[in-house]
């Protein structure tokens, strides 16, 4: 890990309007930095923000307020830099394994012109294309199911391959939305073995949300906990902050006893009460910001104020 800031979110804040037309504060007051290389975790309530905040960072959706910085410029629209795998649907049904592992070298070529201008060339490009995901099945122990449609895949399968399309891009940001929800016990242990080794061999800085609390300590460097369950000065909050941001102790990736251990059990209890527990109502002074990249800029007076807050 190089140490170096790489995304900024400053003060962000993200609302949506009902149907009344009430501003409803869904992300309030969002601070953190990454550097790059990091494997952050990202556990909530449902409902708290954070498919919102991945939409954030892919520039699928701007910031209500606030900032959110790349290399200290604005994400304003989604670029190759960043991908996303999801629980499902991440695959085009109708494209074989190959052809969608393919599809984004290939989208990238402006190749309506070369094809007709340079059709040697053209075709020496998309030879490569294909050499290189067939480089990358290979990786993924899929070789044998190249022609294979999703729906002929079992679901760690699909998933795999939903990875492997968002990393032949070589993306410095791999976002990921629950991507093992949907798999059984097993498949998931050794999906979660597979995104280790892919983060280990590529070194790309990744954002995986997760309802798994032992997933997410298990499989992060870094713990963000967003969550509405908390209180201020005012009384209960709004709209979810980030209410524990820690970096999980001891070296990573983990072995797999840790998973078993009791400093595991310790530190999910912990994230569970301060995070999860609606009864639980946390102080936002108390917040576990202990990770070296974990900032606020609050201050006293809207530590009082802050339950009042709205966006502008
Ligand atoms: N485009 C939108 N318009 C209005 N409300 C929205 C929109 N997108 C999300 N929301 C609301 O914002 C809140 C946060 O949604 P989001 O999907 O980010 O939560 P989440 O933490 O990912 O939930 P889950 O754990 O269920 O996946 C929800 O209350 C949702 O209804
Ligand atoms: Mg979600």
């Amino acid at each position: 890990m190089s140490g170096k800031t790489m995304l900024h979110m400053e003060d962000v804040y993200v609302s949506y309007q009902d149907r009344q037309k009430r501003e409803n504060l869904i992300l309030n007051d969002i601070d953190f930095k990454v550097s790059e290389g990091e494997f952050i975790t990202v556990v909530g309530p449902s409902g708290c923000g954070k498919s919102t905040l991945l939409r954030l960072i892919l520039g699928a959706e701007r910031p209500t307020r606030g900032k959110v910085l790349l290399d200290d410029r604005e994400i304003e629209t989604p670029d190759r830099h960043r991908g996303i795998v999801f629980q499902k649907y991440s695959l085009f049904p109708h494209l074989t394994v190959l052809e969608n592992i393919v599809f984004g070298l290939n989208a990238r070529d402006p190749s309506l012109l070369r094809r007709f201008w340079r059709p040697f060339r053209f075709r020496e490009r998309r030879a490569r294309h294909l050499d290189e995901a067939r480089s990358y099945l290979d990786r993924i122990g899929l070789a044998g199911s190249a022609h294979k449609f999703p729906h002929e895949l079992s679901g760690g399968m699909r998933q795999r391959v939903a990875i492997a399309q968002s990393l032949i891009m070589k993306p410095r940001i791999l976002l990921m939305d629950e991507p093992f929800g949907a798999l059984d016990h097993a498949t998931r242990m050794e999906m979660q073995l597979f995104i280790l080794e892919q983060w280990e061999a590529h070194g790309m800085t990744i954002f995986f949300v997760t309802h798994d609390l032992e997933e997410a300590c298990f499989l992060g460097s870094r713990v963000v906990v967003l969550s509405q369950y908390y209180q201020t000065d005012a009384g209960p909050g709004q709209g979810a902050k980030i209410v524990g941001d820690l970096a999980v102790p001891g070296a990573h990736p983990k072995p797999t006893d840790f998973l078993y251990s009791p400093e595991m059990g310790q530190l999910v209890a912990r994230i569970r009460e301060e995070g999860l527990d609606p009864d639980y109502l946390q102080h936002i002074r108390d917040f576990n910001l202990t990770h070296r990249d974990a900032f606020r800029t609050v201050n006293e007076r809207e530590w009082k104020q802050d339950a009042c807050e709205k966006p502008a």
